[in-house]
């Protein structure tokens, strides 16, 4: 089939080249003059494992462009996947959804069908057609929401082997292609309205992140009466109704999905008339996290001033360079705020950090982070981290305290090494 893409961020490159290695032919587009020249030259913009290598696997059926029009002209099939970024209010942002539907609605000369990709508050579907039936002068198309849960680190492996396919669409048509797209995955395929699938994805997301602000407040909890939240949260967990995934506490959730779509689905019940406190408190408890974690290091360094904080890991997750809503950020402001220093390193986001977190310093590998400092206090856990050298950490701490925001030691082990250990929930 011939599938234009339009968008080539996260979603949309990953989509592209995924579908290029199902067999398709693709058109990808993006007005980013720069990223298709990368592109074009087979060079992956992003961060993602294996994606150089699919890219290059499937040249011969991946074309990339600036221009909508050569998608529109060539594809029957036009999955949009721009950016819906927060507005200052927190309502996704849709202009750049609703100028490609004007571009590709001017280009139609024949039947297309229209995918929305990009995360988008639910009726958004339904302001595409209606914005499309007035410019189409009667050119048929269909619109289909085909929500994407790809993670970022796994994103590929998540696209060709997804737990689901979400398809939300209005006509037989639509249906007979989307399913001859996806039906070779092999994997479930839920087929409903537009507003359904508009709303699995919003209300996915916003779970999974009330399940990570739950554990976190559990953490709080376990830290308050000397419990042990790695316990809880195992015993908890093996329940299969409630399940073992996402149930780690930490410094809080980031990233370009979460913290925005939560707001963005608590904005959209809002306008519809549900008031959603629940999603208010996931967000607020997400801020304490990061707050009590800089509490920690408050607490036990006293006055910051003049102090120097190691900081290893800067990216929101591990295999990721994506510095976007990282918690890293307000944690490492909060810390300059107070007048500390902060050295820092991540394996692979450190060139994205600079443009974020431009007053730290930034050092090569873990040891020269810890190499003076008063503390050092783990961010993101990379498995390099995992395998320190923990005895030679320990000797060049100037004193051999370690904030652990994402639980990857265990305490008792760190104090049998020496060291002053402070966990999340432990
Ligand atoms: C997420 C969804 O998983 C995906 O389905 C959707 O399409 C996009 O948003 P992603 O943002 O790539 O994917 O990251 P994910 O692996 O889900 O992690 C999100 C954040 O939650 C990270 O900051 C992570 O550190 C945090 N997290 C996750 C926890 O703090 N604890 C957990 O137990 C799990």
């Amino acid at each position: 089939m011939n599938i234009g893409v339009i968008g080539c961020g996260y979603v949309g490159l990953i989509t592209g080249v995924c579908l290029a290695e199902m067999g398709h032919s693709l058109i990808c587009v993006d007005n980013n003059e720069e990223k298709i020249k990368k592109l074009k030259n087979l060079i992956p913009p992003i961060y993602e494992s294996g994606l150089s290598e699919l890219l290059k696997k499937n040249k011969d059926r991946l074309k990339f462009t600036t221009s909508i029009e050569e998608a529109v002209k060539d594809s029957t099939v036009i999955f949009i996947a721009v950016g819906t970024p927060p507005k200052e209010s927190g309502d996704a942002d849709l202009s750049a959804v609703e100028n490609v539907v004007t571009s590709i609605v001017k280009c139609m000369d024949s039947y297309r069908l229209i995918v929305e990709k990009s995360t988008v508050p639910v009726q958004t579907g339904t302001k595409i057609k209606s914005v499309m039936e007035m410019r189409a002068s009667g050119v048929p198309f269909d619109i289909a929401s085909n929500p994407e849960f790809l993670r970022e680190g796994s994103a590929i492996d998540d696209f060709l082997h997804p737990d689901r396919i979400v398809i939300g669409l209005e006509t037989e048509r639509a249906k007979e292609i989307l399913l001859k797209i996806y039906e070779p995955l092999g994997v479930p395929i839920i087929v409903t309205d537009l507003q359904s699938a508009e709303i699995i994805k919003h209300a996915s997301n916003s779970f999974l992140a009330t399940k990570i602000s739950y554990i976190n407040a559990i953490s709080v909890i376990c830290e308050l009466a000397g419990a042990n939240i790695k316990d809880v949260a195992r015993g908890m967990g093996l329940d299969p109704r409630i399940g073992d995934k996402f149930l780690n506490a930490g410094v809080g959730f980031g990233g370009f999905c979460f913290p925005k779509d939560v707001r963005a689905f608590r904005r959209i019940s809002e306008k519809l008339g549900y008031r959603f406190n629940l999603l208010k408190e996931v967000e607020k408890i997400n801020e304490l996290a990061k707050e009590r974690f800089v509490e920690k290091i408050e607490d036990m360094l006293w006055n910051l001033q003049g102090k120097l904080v190691g900081i290893l890991g800067l990216a929101f997750k591990p295999n990721t360079d994506d510095m976007r809503y990282a918690p890293s950020i307000d944690i490492i402001n909060h810390l300059l705020s107070e007048g500390a220093k902060v050295v820092a390193y991540d394996p692979v986001a450190m060139e994205n950090a600079r443009r974020v977190l431009p007053d730290i310093e930034y050092r090569e590998n873990p040891y020269d982070v810890a190499d003076g400092a008063d503390c050092l206090a783990i961010v993101t856990e990379w498995d390099e981290f995992k395998n320190l050298d923990l005895e030679k950490i320990r000797s060049l701490l100037k004193t051999p305290i370690i904030f652990d925001g994402r639980n990857i030691f265990k305490k008792e082990k760190m104090e049998e090494l020496g060291f002053i250990y402070k966990g999340i929930g432990v």
